[in-house]
């Protein structure tokens, strides 16, 4: 018999190597390569689930079928998984420690449960009593849910082929193993086992499989990334675990649009869904030196969110740039166009960015308001009341228009916003637009000249 091939993979991009290496060569990362065991199993598994009769058909020939979807009665979340439980879908939840997975996938299970649903729980990092203590502070309570503190993969596989669920939720993908795989629980032969298995099982019996997944260091969902590539569906918990918000946003999703978010509270009594989010962000609303607000699109829906600046002279050598909840790549260019473009000197600064409450900002919409922040912190002189700062900067210091400005501006007015600072480029579509006043501006200095007359600059 041939010798089993040794193959050595990347937990964090999932290349694969046929020797061991301090260094991965794709992604660059450092000791991340694992020995991968190889089996047959799990790709008998897999190719269960996708090899239909191995024949070519027609694309009209395709019976059609309708996608069945579940509400889960909890309307955030059915909003990030596109309108509610797909059959057969395949999800994965990740976020920090103590985000709150194992909160909403109880309370979830607890929603599909009164409905009839049969639903399988399966517990690899708490015991049973444990899950019920959690589940009496959260009121669920029925003979629906079943619970099974298990981690052996072959014993939950005869469980879920005993009890026949309609739902199945194992918390978490990384806490489960399998006798075929000599590799600890959690390395990638066994994570890419598990999850190919329950692949299987979604795919071929129709059932939807939720896993929880685990999040390393850097943010990614531990395991490799080709965990990502398999499910249909990647929700992901944001937030500062010890704020009361979450954010619960669909990083992929192959039954709705991606980027959708959900909001929630935590509570004694659970996660609850925030009715009316889009100001939940707005912090001080831009009322003290170094703060300010903007308007960006998340999903299908429009938050206002306050960005914080501080700005301190350096004590190092080379000043120092920290970002939360903006790409600090975006901040450093930011701050180079504001020294050389507007003669403000920040070169002598240490320079803070952050958005207030957990929230992430990615697109370049934020830029403005981060401009704005920074140099009002810099001269230590808030910026006018109520006031919204909307777009993007380019390099040569130019304001450049953003989509959706109309819609953002609405929201601003129904918050109470009485000014907003937005590039000329989208002003004339605006002229309808009553209840705010408008101040379009060409370049970065025009809009810095609101704040910098009269004041001291460091
Ligand atoms: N009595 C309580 N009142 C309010 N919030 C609570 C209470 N008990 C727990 N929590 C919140 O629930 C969180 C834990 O939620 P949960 O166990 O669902 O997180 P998790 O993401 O599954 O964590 P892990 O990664 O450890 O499994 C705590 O961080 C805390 O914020
Ligand atoms: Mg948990």
């Amino acid at each position: 018999m041939a010798k089993p091939k040794k193959l050595f993979r990347c937990s964090i991009c999932g290349s694969a190597s046929e020797k061991w290496q301090g260094k991965c060569p794709n992604c660059g990362e450092w000791n991340t390569l694992e020995e991968e065991v190889m089996v047959e199993a799990p790709r008998a598994a897999v190719h269960a689930a996708q090899a239909r009769e191995g024949v070519a058909i027609a694309f009209d020939d395709i019976a059609g079928q309708d996608v069945s979807r579940r509400s889960t009665a909890i309307e955030e979340l059915d909003r990030v998984l596109g309108g509610g439980v797909v059959d057969g879908s395949f999800v994965l939840v990740g976020g920090d420690p103590g985000i709150g997975k194992s909160t909403i996938m109880l309370q979830m299970a607890h929603n599909l449960a009164a409905t009839g649903m049969k639903v399988l729980y399966v517990s690899g990092e708490e015991s049973a009593v444990q899950l019920k203590l959690r589940g009496e502070r959260l009121g669920v309570k029925g003979r629906h849910i079943l619970v099974l503190p298990e981690v052996m993969l072959e014993r939950i596989q005869e469980q879920i082929k005993d009890i026949a669920p309609d739902l199945i939720v194992v918390d978490s993908i990384q806490s489960v193993f399998s006798g075929h795989i000599d590799a600890p629980p959690g390395s990638v032969s066994q994570i890419r086992y598990g999850a190919g298995m329950l692949m299987g099982l979604a795919k071929s019996a129709g059932i939807p499989v939720f896993i929880i997944g685990h999040v390393t260091k850097d943010g990614w969902i531990a395991g490799p990334k080709m965990l990502e590539h398999m499910v249909d569906t990647v929700l992901y918990f944001e937030g500062d675990s010890s704020g009361a918000f979450r954010v619960l946003r669909a990083v992929k999703n192959r039954f709705g649009p991606a980027g959708e978010i959900g909001i929630f509270e935590m509570k004694g009594t659970g996660l609850a869904e925030v009715r009316d989010p889009s100001g939940i962000f707005m912090g001080l609303g831009g009322k003290l030196p170094g703060s300010a607000v903007m308007a960006t699109i998340e999903g299908s829906r429009i938050f206002l969110v306050e960005v914080q600046s501080l700005v301190s002279r350096t004590t190092f050598s080379m000043p120092r740039r920290t970002s939360i909840g903006m790409d600090a790549n975006r901040l450093t260019v930011l701050l180079a166009v504001m020294e050389k473009r507007t003669g403000m000197f920040l070169s002598g600064s240490d320079v803070v960015v952050n958005v207030a409450g957990g929230m992430k900002v990615a697109e370049p919409a934020v830029d403005l308001s981060a401009a704005m922040a920074v140099a009002s912190s810099a001269v230590d002189k808030p910026l006018p009341p109520g006031l919204v700062c909307i777009g993007e900067i380019g390099l040569n210091g130019e304001l450049r228009s953003v989509s959706q400005m109309e819609a953002r501006i609405r929201e601003a007015i129904r918050l109470g916003f009485t000014n907003a600072l937005i590039p000329k480029g989208n002003a004339e579509a605006l002229h309808t637009i009553k209840g705010i006043t408008l101040t379009p501006v060409e370049h970065l200095s025009e809009a810095l000249a609101l704040i910098r007359k009269g004041a001291k600059e460091p």
